[in-house]
């Protein structure tokens, strides 16, 4: 006990050393700057195709879990134990609000809250809880009606236009989890690990079927945790998701309409801040694994107002640079309706779509605005309204010159497969030149980012692919 108590005494006094000798503009936004606290703090949620569990997996729980430890002297004190992880629809936890212990969705919202009580470190100006792994499955059986439309309730329509195999393919994964271990030469180690075949054996080989893995790794008192990502698609899978993500610790993030847990301490606003990732692609994961070296998500309403939980008006809105040098520009001189409306230079000249001359038409793979915007600029793309839990908007970048000056990938190939780089990025000004639609007339909107997650989004493939990446040194600081 006294030990405890000198040991946070102890980690006191560092923080207040780091947070003096860093000053005002080299604030940290996140609760681990640099992923290098010993003490790990990392979590694991999936969503289905529209950012909800839908059904548990048999045995598996709730889809939630956590990794949380302290390291003390020569041993990990855990804070998450299995059965905690473990814990599924109608099981009561401390905290468990009524009425959410027979709703999977709401169980499992409720439940990433119960395991962030657990694993919070105080700190200022807010208190954090865990880095988050988020894993998502793209199938929509649109026979079962179970996604909204824009956030309102839409009824069945007939199967086709997103791929579902069958009754079930909207399932939740297997999830094996190994709580981080400390071995000799002080190498800490663990990971999440699983498929979406249930019923499938990962330990007899992954042939035909899906597989996703997070690997972390650190020596003690040296560097960074090291995140290794493997994420494999199946032809009953061929749309996966896996992501490192840096999420708000209260409210809202991005896609997700529910109180979240999370990394940000400080939220970051456009154009003050800057971003700090080592980024190592071993493997792309094919023609269409879009795989953002970052990605940003917030919302906000049309209005410009903040988002408040109304799913009918709150809009989430992402941007994301996708360095996979297959991917093609859909944004061009004669397709106009997947280009925003303009583009910002850094000096803040606009330049209309229509200015075939000047327009970075290839910096853009692909615009799409909220179905529900009421004064959209013709020709336009508008984004899927069935996959988020409310409408979207997103802004989605290619590597191109233009984007030189905020330090991101300027030519196809950089930071790609061979370039393992550490990149510093001026997210905050980048995001803050972006169109983003609003209503004509309203104060623009506070770009506050709700989350920066890293990793792939497998969109579709036509054969079984494996994507293959490690994430360290992230941070995000104030400028
Ligand atoms: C939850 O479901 C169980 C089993 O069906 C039932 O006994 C219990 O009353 C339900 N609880 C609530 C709060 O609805
Ligand atoms: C998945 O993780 C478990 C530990 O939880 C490990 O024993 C197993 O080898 C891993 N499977 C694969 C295919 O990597
Ligand atoms: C810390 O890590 C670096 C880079 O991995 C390595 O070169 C160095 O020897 C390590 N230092 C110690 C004290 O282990
Ligand atoms: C802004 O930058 C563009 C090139 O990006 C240049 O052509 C233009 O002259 C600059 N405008 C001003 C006002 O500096
Ligand atoms: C280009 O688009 C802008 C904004 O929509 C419009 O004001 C302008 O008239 C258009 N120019 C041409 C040549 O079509």
């Amino acid at each position: 006990m006294a030990m405890e108590t000198h040991l946070r005494v102890v980690f006191f006094l560092v923080n207040v050393v780091v947070l003096g000798v860093s000053g005002a503009g080299g604030e940290t936004a996140v609760g681990d700057p640099g992923m290098r606290r010993d003490g790990l703090r990392v979590a694991f949620e999936a969503w289905n195709f529209c950012n909800e569990v839908g059904q548990e997996a048999p045995g598996m729980g709730s889809p939630r879990a956590a990794d949380c430890f302290d390291l003390s002297s020569s041993f990990l004190k855990h804070q998450v134990s299995e059965a905690d992880n473990k814990l599924g629809v109608g099981q009561p936890f401390p905290g468990l609000a009524p009425g959410a212990i027979n709703n999977t969705d709401l169980y499992a919202m409720q439940k990433e809250l119960y395991l962030g009580s657990l694993c919070q470190v105080e700190d200022t100006p807010n208190p954090w809880q865990f880095w988050m792994v988020m894993l998502k499955n793209g199938n929509y059986d649109t026979t079962s009606g179970l996604c909204p439309r824009n956030g309102k309730k839409a009824p069945p329509f007939s199967p086709g236009r997103f791929p579902c195999f069958g009754k079930g393919c909207m399932n939740q994964p297997m999830l094996y989890h190994q709580q981080t271990k400390l071995s000799d030469g002080g190498i800490m180690r663990g990971s999440f690990n699983g498929t979406y075949d249930l019923g499938s054996d990962i330990g007899s080989g992954l042939d035909g079927i899906s597989f996703y893995e997070v690997v972390w790794e650190k020596t003690v008192s040296n560097g960074s945790w090291v995140f290794s990502h493997k994420l494999k698609t199946s032809k009953k899978y061929p749309w996966l998701m896996l992501y490192l993500r840096a999420d708000a610790t209260t409210g809202f993030s991005g896609g997700y309409h529910y109180d979240t847990r999370g990394m940000l301490k400080i939220l970051p606003e456009s154009p003050n801040f800057k971003v700090k990732v080592t980024l190592d692609v071993k493997q792309g994961g094919g023609p269409k694994s879009q795989f953002y070296l970052i990605d940003i998500g917030s919302c906000w309403k049309n209005n410009g107002a903040p988002c408040d939980g109304d799913v009918l008006t709150d809009i989430t809105r992402y941007s994301e640079m996708i360095i996979n040098p297959e991917t093609p520009a859909w944004c061009s001189p004669t397709n106009l309706g997947n280009c925003p409306p303009y583009h910002v230079t850094p000096n803040n000249t606009k330049i209309y779509r229509n200015d075939t001359a000047n327009f970075p038409y290839g910096a853009y793979h692909y615009y799409c605005a909220p179905e529900n915007a009421q004064f959209l600029e013709k020709p336009v793309s508008t984004c899927d309204p069935y996959s988020n839990p409310q409408a979207q908007e997103l802004v989605q970048l290619l590597p191109h010159p233009i984007w030189a000056d905020y330090g991101y990938p300027t030519k196809q190939g950089d930071g790609w497969v061979g370039d393992a780089r550490t990149w510093e990025l001026d997210v905050g000004g980048l995001a803050s030149r972006l169109y983003f639609y609003q209503d004509p007339g309203t104060p623009p909107a506070r770009r506050i980012w709700r989350s920066i997650d890293m990793g792939t989004e497998i969109f579709v493939s036509d054969k079984d692919e494996v994507a293959e990446w490690t994430i360290s040194d992230f941070d995000v600081t104030f400028t």
